[in-house]
């Protein structure tokens, strides 16, 4: 952690603003409109009719995962770094030009004429880790300086969000062998509107000195930047400048609005830090934890060559298991299995691998005195987090290497951790596993056509044996574009098999989870979930998709049989639970009609009291669009997003109709502690239909 001489000196009036939360208000799924009734005279030549079994006899059903649906966050297309974590200022220590000097200081830039100011960057930092820092030489004086000085500004990434009344806590390491003034405001992305300032005044910091301040922004402006000017003669060296609200979530350093899409969608689990960017491209380039430790300015970033962007690492392992946490998701962690996309560490020399492996499952939940355990601590958490499983590696099963990796890394790990799960990058659906694992990773980027047929992938994989974890799956090229209808619809399908198969499947994750809409596109990977940029963020149709599964955690699986002409375009589900909202028990039947065509549906349930259902409380919500190629955008958030209505029933026999290319639910109120308790009723045969 090698700090060499930062002096802490000057601290202005800085309040930690703790638990400023805002996760609670749930989102809005779509407005109540009238039920519409299906009338049977709308039927036309093209019409599909269909019939869906539901069994809710005892025996007939069966306990979902804990952690069936879940996100895969990784660090792209600048999803952590200018993303959900909140740090405005890119490039904060001036390392993202690489270990030599000069180097590039993208994106800083300076303000005011070469022939006044020339910045260069030196390795005079007081940080061992991160040695580069800023000299910037102011070459005029108050009377030949410009108006307001000159100096550096950083834009951030494509802009900072300054919003009006909400602080945000400057702090920066300056160095300079005379007396300073520097003035640090926030302003539009040219400088001229100013929307806090505040300035730096000391007579010797001739020593490195941590400057601490908090800006209030006195007007809004989700484009602006920060500036660092003077008009003294001298040098001025800076280093590691950090600029985050105050406002984020908990006070623990996540966007709120970021924050609250992800949980929204309900995740049982959370798996980090990718991806590939676990792997890197070179070894050098990897994710190693222990660098990302400690506090924030002494981690030295690295470059995140897989996706070409540098990461300050300011979102470490801590802050992963601390997200985890936050979300009430369970910890994934994939480390690196000697594996970059470039280079391999072969099985004689994995031995430092795995113990550095060993030590992040101790950092993660050791007691508080062991060795990686009290640095937990000493960052604030003693308690130790819940992890519980762990990632041998990104998609290397085709590494010469891999297994032989593997089996030192697992061997290892359950030595010391029996009951961790670890999960193997091996495909083990088709044909068994030659190692022990509790899990196998299964990834899947196909078009829509194949990811809807997908539903049955699952259907013949052997019953005993490791389980699936499904982390990454996306319908991509043509189909996905920016993330459309079409692709929400086919990847519902999808879902609904992995419900039916969940005695198999145990866990499954769409990919990518976030997209910052300025991440140049040969850089980043689209279609995403959650789209964002400085200031505004919002789903694609394959978010809301997800949101219909967030009651499947822990839910209770249906035996459920479609009757239809059309099975290669319909697809359906159905389970029990219980909202946590409300305490009341829900039967949720969800269909998705993948074709072109009107579907009249009759559902009929078997081992269900008719009378237990309160039709008025409950609804139905559909997904779907004019044009299957929809998409939502800034412009238009909500243009493919859940509808939901009251379900009235009026007469014994009713049908639903099914529009084309839609993914309904309909939720069920039943008036029932307990599924037991409607199964004791069974004997008596009841079949009750909507
Ligand atoms: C419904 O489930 C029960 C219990 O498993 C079973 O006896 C019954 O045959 C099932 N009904 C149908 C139509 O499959
Ligand atoms: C510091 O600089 C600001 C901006 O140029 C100026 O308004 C202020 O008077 C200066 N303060 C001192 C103590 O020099
Ligand atoms: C920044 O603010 C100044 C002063 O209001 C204005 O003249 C300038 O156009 C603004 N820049 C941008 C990019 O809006
Ligand atoms: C600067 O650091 C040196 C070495 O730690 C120390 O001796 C000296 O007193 C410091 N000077 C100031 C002004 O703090
Ligand atoms: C940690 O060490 C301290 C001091 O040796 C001891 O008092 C404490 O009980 C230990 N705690 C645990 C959880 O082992």
């Amino acid at each position: 952690m090698g700090r060499k001489s930062c002096h802490k000196k000057y601290s202005v009036f800085l309040k930690e603003v703790m638990g400023s939360s805002n996760d609670v208000q749930a989102l809005i799924l779509g407005i109540l409109i009238g039920f519409s009734s299906f009338i049977q005279c709308t039927s036309t030549l093209w019409d599909t009719n269909a019939l869906l079994l539901v069994n809710a006899s005892q025996g007939s059903t069966k306990k979902m995962p804990e952690n069936l649906f879940g996100v895969s966050f990784e660090e792209i297309n600048n999803a952590g770094a200018g993303g959900l974590w909140a740090e405005l200022v890119s490039n904060r220590g001036f390392e993202a030009g690489g270990l030599h000097t000069p180097s590039m200081i993208e994106p800083w830039s300076i303000i005011g004429d070469y022939s006044l100011v020339r910045v260069v960057t030196d390795f005079s930092s007081c940080f061992k880790r991160n040695p580069v820092a800023l000299r910037m030489e102011v070459l005029c004086d108050s009377n030949a300086c410009p108006a307001g000085g000159v100096g550096v500004y950083n834009p951030g990434y494509w802009g900072m969000n300054i919003e009006q009344g909400k602080t945000y806590k400057l702090v920066l390491y300056i160095r300079s062998l005379n007396s300073i003034n520097v003035t640090v405001s926030l302003t539009n992305s040219t400088g001229g509107q100013t929307l806090a300032t505040a300035n730096i005044i000391a007579t010797d910091v001739s020593n490195w000195t941590k400057v601490e301040i908090a800006l209030e922004a006195k007007a809004t402006n989700y484009n602006s930047r920060l500036e660092l000017k003077t008009n003294r003669k001298g040098i001025i060296w800076f280093d590691q400048v950090s600029l985050m609200p105050l406002d984020t979530y908990k006070g623990h350093g996540f966007r709120n609005d970021l924050f609250k899409m992800v949980a929204d969608l309900k995740p049982g689990f959370i798996r980090f830090p990718g991806g590939s960017y676990a792997e890197g491209k070179s070894l050098i380039n990897a994710y190693w934890w222990k660098d990302t430790m400690g506090p924030w300015e002494e981690r030295p970033g690295h470059m995140n060559d897989v996706w070409a962007y540098w990461t300050d690492d300011g979102l470490g392992y801590f802050e992963f298991l601390q997200l985890a946490e936050d979300l009430d998701a369970s910890p994934i962690w994939v480390f690196n299995s000697g594996f970059s996309q470039e280079q391999a560490v072969n099985p004689s020399n994995i031995k430092p691998l795995v113990q550095d492996a060993l030590d992040g499952i101790e950092f993660a939940r050791g007691d508080p005195n062991s060795t990686w355990g009290s640095l937990r601590a000493d960052m604030g958490h003693p308690e130790p987090f819940n992890l519980n499983h762990v990632a041998i590696g990104n998609q290397d099963c085709w590494r010469g290497d891999y297994h032989a990796n593997y089996l030192k890394f697992y061997a290892a790990i359950k030595k010391a951790y029996p009951d961790i799960n670890v999960i193997s990058n091996c495909d083990g659906s088709n044909t068994k596993l030659d190692h022990p694992a509790e899990l196998y990773d299964y990834h899947l980027y196909v078009n829509a056509k194949t990811m809807f047929s997908m539903a049955h992938k699952f259907d013949l994989t052997s019953r005993i044996g490791p389980k699936a974890f499904e982390s990454e799956y996306a319908v991509t090229w043509d189909d996905g574009r920016l993330g459309n209808l079409l692709a929400a619809l086919a990847e519902a399908g999808f879902l609904m098999g992995i419900e039916k198969n969940c005695d198999v499947v145990d866990m499954a994750s769409n990919a990518p989870l976030f997209l910052n809409a300025n991440t140049p596109s040969y850089k980043g990977f689209r279609p995403d979930a959650i789209v964002f940029d400085s200031y505004q963020t919002y789903g694609t149709p394959s978010y809301w998709m997800q949101q219909f599964f967030s009651m499947s955690n822990g839910a209770t699986l249906l035996d459920s049989t479609l009757q239809t002409s059309s099975s290669d375009s319909l697809m359906a589900s159905a389970i029990w639970f219980q909202n946590p909202a409300d305490q009341q028990n829900y039967l949720r039947v969800k269909v998705v009609n993948y074709g072109s065509n009107i579907v009249n549906l009759k559902i009929t349930f078997e081992g269900l009291d008719p009378g237990l259902i309160d039709y008025s409380k409950s609804s139905k919500t559909v997904l779907s669009s004019t044009n299957v190629k929809d998409e939502n955008s800034f412009q238009n958030p909500t243009k493919v997003s859940p509808v939901k209505s009251l379900l009235k029933k009026s007469k014994n026999d009713i049908g639903v109709t099914l529009s084309p290319n839609s993914l309904s639910s309909f939720d069920l109120l039943i008036l029932s502690q307990n599924i037991a308790e409607i199964n004791t009723k069974n004997d008596m045969s009841y079949s009750s239909s909507i």
